[in-house]
């Protein structure tokens, strides 16, 4: 089981940050369309659900890390005493919630763009959206110095 959570615990962090740069990519793309009066293009759609479907297997390694690692168990019988301990309260109950949240957040925008028609107005929803979205994940990432900080980089066993 060590290794199997070696190799999801890797994948897992890599995937953060094809996560956090297709964001980026879409919401550059985003505000420039809608400040610039653009014309949405076929990349703008792309890039989305590049954005959306790197989110869902992040969350699909996520979940299964939540079992391997024993948090399930955490959460389940840990009590009054994961409450109060921000190093544990946050994989037990934060981290999994606010993406949670924040990858239907991104199914919203992301229908909510391909609902209408003009460019202006999908270029705003996009933007809008997934602006919250990121805000979110980014809330909800064990970033180092943090009680439940983890390497920025992880590969198989060496951390940067
Ligand atoms: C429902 C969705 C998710 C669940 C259930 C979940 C669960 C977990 C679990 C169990 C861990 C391992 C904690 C440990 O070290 O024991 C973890 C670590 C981590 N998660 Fe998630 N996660 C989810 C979504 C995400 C998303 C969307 C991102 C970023 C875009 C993310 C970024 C990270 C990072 C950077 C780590 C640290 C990896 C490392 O130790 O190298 N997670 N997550």
């Amino acid at each position: 089981m060590q290794t199997v959570n070696l190799i999801l615990l890797t994948l897992h962090n890599l995937t953060r940050w094809l996560v956090l740069i297709f964001a980026l990519l879409v919401l550059i793309r985003a505000f420039s369309g809608w400040f610039g009066k653009k014309t949405y293009q076929d990349q703008d759609r792309r890039f989305l659900m590049m954005y959306t479907s790197v989110f869902d297997l992040q969350v699909l390694f996520g979940i299964i890390l939540f079992f391997t690692k024993g948090w399930g168990g955490v959460m389940i019988n840990g009590g009054s005493e994961v409450m109060s301990n921000s190093a544990l309260r946050f994989f037990a109950v934060e981290h999994w919630v606010l993406m949670l949240l924040a990858v239907i957040v991104a199914h919203i925008g992301s229908s909510q763009a391909k609902k209408v028609g003009e460019s202006l107005k999908k270029y705003r929803r996009t933007a809008i959206w997934i602006s919250l979205s990121i805000i979110l994940v980014l809330a909800a990432i064990p970033w180092p110095g943090m009680a439940a900080g983890r390497p920025l980089l992880r590969l198989f066993g060496i951390d940067f």
